[in-house]
């Protein structure tokens, strides 16, 4: 694979250079891990999800993008929009670095809507002549007509007591004051949660002071993309730690996102867990979750997420010059004190043809990209799709999905396999698999795993074996365009 010097790596986006980006997107946008109803990277290396949003009466995404291959570099947001949370087009850039603060990057940040704006507080990763770096919490505003502007000054520079590892602003409002959550990382190396706080939305912000999670006080070495939201009377913390061991089946992946389900006190600066830390996805590839609700509607939490992680390499498609994916969005919910996630209610709408209704086990050949619906399962179980499987031994009630029997490996150092063991019977399976990505969302959002695939052109058989159940499998259909968009159109 062609290796990056860092001088390659921090180019910024300029339209000088739009012909080399064009020749780029022409390259891959045939090739056929390009995905149907997964929001893609234009050009470029796909991140984190950044200031996720419904604002004007659309959904807003965007994404850490670097434009010119699929690896870390200079990094910007890039912009889509939506309608429904399914069909998603490109809009284009939406915030490049500019100034002093962010000159080596426009990193992960929030979106926070009040009236006619559309708050983006993100972290400018500012870099001096010898490489050391000097974390600003800066924040950028859309208008309704889609323009974009950064406010001059940070909300908060370089915070004394931490590391130069300070990011990842989560935006919020309770009671009189907004809040900002960030992780940072301690003198001592130890993750951490801080909370800023103001009265204004872009001035006089001042740190307020660490968040303690009763019972835990060790979250690695850093702490990354944190999230905080309300569900019912619940709060949810989303974060994505570093080096955290692996526990058995738990936290095999590089580094995992996490949530707990809890009260927070933001009188004494406290989170109290409900439950012990879980993985918001148990399968290889999922981090920097971010969720968002319509701001009249706050029933409904979505919850997008990078389908990649740091530090990680997916050599089939970086090779081509592209890397990383969003997941499909999903809603959270909390049932009986847990938490559950499933596919946005429309994914219903990706169903095109059924191609399979069998109530035994069945093999053939792939149409493509595809939904299965398996239901009223019972006993053991085995589904094989493009050399992925999943496996469920009943008795033990462990269900194992193995990637290593495909022909392009993944991380290996990581391990081929995942485990859950569930706590009640496999009953329900939905299946997304789309051209190169699967997520299975078990017993009806209990778990979700998620894995990145390359199938090979040959590797396009499924096999499924049952011993009781009915699957349904169904045609996907397209719902992201994948126009070549760079710069946004200036008629909106
Ligand atoms: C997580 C992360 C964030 C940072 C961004 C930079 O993947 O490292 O902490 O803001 O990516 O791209």
């Amino acid at each position: 694979m062609k290796s990056w010097t860092r001088k390659e790596r921090y180019i910024s986006l300029s339209k000088e250079r739009l012909v080399d980006l064009k020749k780029l997107h022409d390259s891959i946008k045939n090739n056929r891990w390009r995905t149907f109803f997964h929001l893609q990277p234009v050009t470029g290396l796909m991140g984190d999800t950044n200031g996720f949003s419904f604002f004007n009466g659309k959904w807003h995404l965007f994404y850490q993008w670097f434009p010119y291959g699929g690896v870390h570099g200079l990094k910007h947001w890039y912009h889509v929009e939506s309608k429904d949370l399914l069909n998603w087009h490109n809009v284009g850039l939406g915030i490049a670095p500019s100034n002093d603060k962010d000159n080596q990057g426009v990193f992960s940040g929030s979106g926070y809507v009040e009236q006619d704006t559309l708050y983006l507080p993100y972290t400018g990763n500012k870099r001096d002549e010898n490489w050391i770096r000097y974390p600003y919490q800066m924040m950028a505003k859309m208008d309704k007509d889609g323009k974009i502007t950064k406010l001059e000054k940070e909300l908060i520079g370089p915070i004394n007591g931490y590391s130069e590892h300070q990011r990842d602003p989560k935006l919020f409002k309770e009671g009189d004051y907004y809040y900002i959550l960030i992780g940072v990382q301690d003198l001592e190396g130890k993750g951490k949660f801080l909370f800023l706080r103001s009265k204004q939305i872009e001035t006089d912000w001042e740190v307020y002071g660490e968040l303690k999670i009763q019972g835990y006080d060790d979250f690695g070495f850093m702490v990354e993309c944190p999230d905080i939201e309300k569900i019912d009377d619940k709060w949810i913390l989303l974060f994505s730690p570093q080096g955290l061991k692996a526990k058995g089946e738990y936290f095999n992946n590089v580094y995992n996102n996490t949530y707990f389900i809890g009260d927070l006190d933001l009188e004494t600066l406290t989170f109290i867990p409900d439950s012990e830390l879980k993985e918001l996805d148990r399968g290889f590839d999922f981090y920097a979750a971010q969720c968002t609700s319509d701001p009249n509607d706050q029933n409904h939490i979505y919850l997008s997420a990078w389908c990649g992680l740091p530090d990680s390499v997916y050599e089939p498609i970086e090779e081509l010059g592209y890397s990383g994916l969003q997941v499909f969005t999903r809603e959270l919910t909390i049932k009986d004190g847990k938490l559950i996630q499933m596919p946005i209610d429309n994914y219903e709408a990706l169903k095109g043809n059924c191609y399979i209704n069998s109530d035994t086990s069945i093999n053939g050949a792939l149409k493509g990209p595809s939904i299965l619906e398996i239901k009223e399962l019972e006993g053991d179980f085995e589904v094989d799709l493009c050399n992925f499987k999943v496996n469920y031994d009943a008795n033990n009630k462990k269900l194992v999905m193995d990637r290593g029997q495909m022909t392009n490996q993944l991380n290996i150092d990581f391990g081929l396999t995942r485990t859950i063991t569930l706590e009640n019977d496999l009953k329900d399976l939905l299946i997304l698999l789309d051209t190169s990505i699967i997520e299975i969302f078990i017993n009806k959002g209990e778990y979700v795993a998620t894995a990145r695939i390359f199938p090979n052109e040959d590797e396009n058989g499924y096999s499924i074996l049952m011993n009781k159940g009915n699957i349904q499998m169904y045609d996907a259909l397209r719902s992201v365009t994948d126009d070549f968009v760079i710069y946004p159109s200036e008629d909106k």
